[in-house]
C-alpha cells in the first residue's frame, strides 16, 4: 500500500519506518521541505522517499498526519480528498495555543481535523502511546501481552484499514467507537492515555 506521512518526528518518522519494514511505500514530509529528510530516508532505506506535504497526502491511500495539533490548519486540504487519514495528533494548549472549544470539550482535535479535511475519513490512532513503546514493543500477533493501540473513526471501512496496519507493525487494534465517544476515551487526559494495555484490558475499559 502506498502510505503518506505529515510530520517525519517521534511519531511520524517511527511509523514510516515500521511501515516499511512491514512492505508499504512510504512518503515522508516535514515542513521544512524533502532535503531536510535525506537522512530519514537513507535509514530508512528502500520504499521510502521524501517529498512535501502536498505529494504525500496526494500519494498516499492512507495519510498518517503527525505534527504538532494546533498546526493543522497548515494541511494542503485539496489533497486529502477521498484519503484514509490516520490521526495521531495530540492538543496541547502550551504547544499549541488554546482552542476554546477543545478547552470546553464542546469537541475533540480529530473532530477539528475532520471537520478541517473534509472529504476525508480521518481515524484516531497512535495518539495514546510514546515513541519508544511504539518503536519496540511490537510482536506478532497472538503473542502474550502484545500491546493494543486504540482507534476511534466513524468510518468503517476506514477503521478496517488501519486496524489492517495496526496488526501488520505488531499491534492489536481496538476499536473503541466513534470519533466523538471514542477518541474521548483516549486523548489526553482520559484514563487511557499515555497507559500500555493488552487488547482485552481495552475491551474491558468499554469499547464501540
Ligand atoms: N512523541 C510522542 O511520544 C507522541 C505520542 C503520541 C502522539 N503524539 C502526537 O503526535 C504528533 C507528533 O508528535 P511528535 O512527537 O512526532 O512531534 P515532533 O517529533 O515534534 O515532529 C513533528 C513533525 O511535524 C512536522 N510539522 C510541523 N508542522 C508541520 C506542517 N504544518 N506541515 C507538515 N509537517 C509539519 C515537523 O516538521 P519540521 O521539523 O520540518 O517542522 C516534524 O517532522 C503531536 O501532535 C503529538 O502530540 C506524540
Amino acid at each position: 500500500m502506498r502510505i503518506g506521512i505529515i510530520g517525519s518526528g517521534n511519531i511520524g518518522g517511527t511509523l514510516a519506518r515500521l511501515l516499511a519494514q512491514a512492505g508499504h511505500q512510504v512518503a515522508v514530509s516535514n515542513s521544512r521541505g524533502p532535503e531536510t529528510l535525506q537522512e530519514l530516508v537513507a535509514e530508512l532505506g528502500e520504499g521510502v522517499h521524501a517529498t512535501t506535504p502536498k505529494e504525500a497526502a496526494r500519494f498516499g491511500e492512507v495519510v498518517v498526519v503527525s505534527i504538532p495539533f494546533g498546526r493543522y490548519r497548515e494541511l494542503p486540504v485539496e489533497a486529502f480528498a477521498g484519503k484514509v487519514v490516520i490521526d495521531t495528533n495530540n492538543y496541547y494548549p502550551g504547544r499549541d495555543g488554546n482552542f476554546e472549544e477543545l478547552d470546553a470539550d464542546r469537541s475533540t482535535g480529530t473532530e477539528l481535523l475532520a471537520g478541517f479535511l473534509l472529504g476525508a475519513r480521518v481515524v484516531k490512532a497512535f495518539n495514546a502511546i510514546n515513541r519508544k513503546s511504539l518503536d519496540e514493543l511490537g510482536r506478532p500477533a497472538g503473542e502474550e501481552g502484545r500491546v493494543a493501540i486504540p482507534i476511534a473513526g466513524d468510518d468503517s471501512d476506514a477503521k478496517r484499514v488501519v486496524a489492517e496496519l495496526i496488526d501488520q507493525i505488531g499491534f492489536d487494534p481496538v476499536d473503541m467507537g466513534g470519533l466523538a465517544q471514542g477518541g474521548r476515551k483516549f486523548q489526553v487526559g482520559s484514563s487511557l492515555y499515555g497507559k500500555l494495555h493488552t487488547a482485552e484490558e481495552l475491551t474491558a475499559q468499554g469499547t464501540g
